[in-house]
């Protein structure tokens, strides 16, 4: 595999980084305090093409590839993951889905406005007694001959309140189980359609994650994406890709965290010198760096596979399993070389510590993936 980055990818790694140096470090301390959407930052990211990188021009996307966006998405991580949890739910759960599985009209009228950030999409799977457990859907959309009757709860959906579009899964066949639910859109402001308050959050805390409820909301049929019982498969598929789009979340995570610890280590002194020269803080530095290369190599092999069409389940259950914790560990050892500094805010590191957690949670926990891993390779 070759690991050598084109100079579009260099140049979409370096606008990134400027962007969260200059548009995201500034207040990010304060809208993690005070629980704040990044509404400007998010818009201003979907003007720069940072909201449908992968999708096609022709409906408004960047027509880039999947290694130009975990470039993109580890350099805003590094920063604000309050706003690469919106790019990567956008991107790779709702936009990649979209164009794939979409309907000619599907793309025009809903793809184009998400690809090209005037709006922004959500994708409802988790339920308040089905996340993991995610086929036992409890939301069903009966089918009425000509749309589908919506009726249920989902819970912890980002984007939740500033979404215009939601793909949500539901029950429409009980008997067929799995097979049986569909993947339908849904608009906000539709009747009988309502929105939770924001949950209280220990990370990523400006990202708005909200519960769903619907109650005989009436969804048109030309909104099902895909044929009638694919909406499981659709889920299943757009989270392969998802999964990429959160490892390349949790690498930034811990790339930030060093980067920090590293200038940190190099200025703070004790007994006479830079920590940065005591072998304790040396080897917690080349600990942290060598499992960042590793995920990197992970994510970056998962990437490469999706872009040249091969299966890359295991491979983005892999960069997932693996960055997430590798983001845990590097953020807590970061907070450590920090001192006391590292536990309050100014510095930076307890955030992304906070921020740490949840890519072991979301789009399928650690132990979600060990067993998408374990199927993998028994098959
Ligand atoms: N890719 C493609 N297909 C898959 C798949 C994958 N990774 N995983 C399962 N499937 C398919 C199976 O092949 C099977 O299809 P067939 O019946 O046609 O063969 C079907 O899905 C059901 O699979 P299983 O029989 O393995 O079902 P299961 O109930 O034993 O396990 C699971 C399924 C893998 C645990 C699945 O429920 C799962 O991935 N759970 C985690 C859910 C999740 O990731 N939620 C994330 C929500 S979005 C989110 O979190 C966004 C965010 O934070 C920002
Ligand atoms: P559970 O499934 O109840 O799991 C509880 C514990 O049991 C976990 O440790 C889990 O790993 C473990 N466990 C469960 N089953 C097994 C098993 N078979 N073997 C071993 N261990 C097991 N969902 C969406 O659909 N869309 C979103 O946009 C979205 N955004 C989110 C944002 C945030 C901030 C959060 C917190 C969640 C979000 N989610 C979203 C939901 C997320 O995907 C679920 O929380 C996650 O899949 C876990 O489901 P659960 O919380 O119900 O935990």
């Amino acid at each position: 595999m070759n690991f050598d980055y084109s100079e579009e990818h260099l140049a979409v790694r370096e606008a990134a980084r400027e962007f969260a140096k200059n548009e995201l470090l500034p207040g990010v301390i304060d809208r993690d305090e005070k629980q704040q959407f990044p509404a400007d930052q998010i818009k201003m990211m979907g003007e720069l093409g940072f909201m449908g990188m992968m999708v096609r021009p022709e409906y408004g996307g960047g027509g880039m590839d999947t290694v130009s966006y975990v470039l993109a998405m580890e350099e805003i991580s590094k920063i604000d993951s309050s706003c690469s949890v919106s790019m990567s739910v956008n991107n790779s759960l709702v936009c990649w889905g979209l164009e794939k599985y979409g309907t000619e009209e599907q793309k025009r009228k809903y793809l184009k406005p998400l690809a090209s950030g005037q709006i922004i999409g959500a994708f409802a799977l988790s339920e308040p007694e089905a996340g993991s457990d995610a086929t036992s859907q409890h939301t069903t959309a009966a089918d009425m001959g000509d749309h589908y009757l919506l009726n249920g709860t989902k819970n912890w959906i980002t984007n939740g309140s500033t979404a215009s579009v939601y793909i949500v899964m539901a029950q429409t066949d009980p008997e067929k189980k799995h097979k049986g639910i569909n993947a339908l859109i849904v608009e906000k402001g539709q009747e009988g359609f309502a929105v939770g308050p924001k949950e209280n959050k220990l990370g990523i805390r400006g990202s708005d994650t909200h519960s769903l409820m619907f109650s005989d909301v009436k969804v048109p049929k030309e909104n099902r994406i895909g044929d009638d019982g694919f909406g499981f498969s659709f889920a299943m598929q757009v989270l392969n890709g998802g999964r990429i789009g959160i490892a390349s979340q949790a690498l930034g995570i811990a790339s930030g965290a060093m980067e920090l610890s590293i200038k940190y280590a190099k200025e703070r002194k004790t007994f006479g010198k830079p920590i940065a020269e005591h072998q304790m803080i040396q080897f917690k530095l080349s600990k942290m760096s060598t499992e960042i290369e590793a995920a990197r190599l992970l994510v970056l092999q998962a990437a490469m596979k999706k872009d040249k069409g091969e299966s890359f389940v295991k491979e983005a259950a892999m960069a997932k399993l693996y960055a997430s914790q590798v983001a845990m560990d590097t953020t807590v050892e970061a907070v450590q070389i920090h001192g006391g500094y590292g536990f309050v805010k100014e510095y930076h590191v307890e955030r992304l510590m906070r921020d740490a957690k949840i890519t072991q949670i979301y789009e399928g926990t650690s132990e979600i993936q060990n067993i998408v891993i374990a199927r993998e390779i028994l098959k």
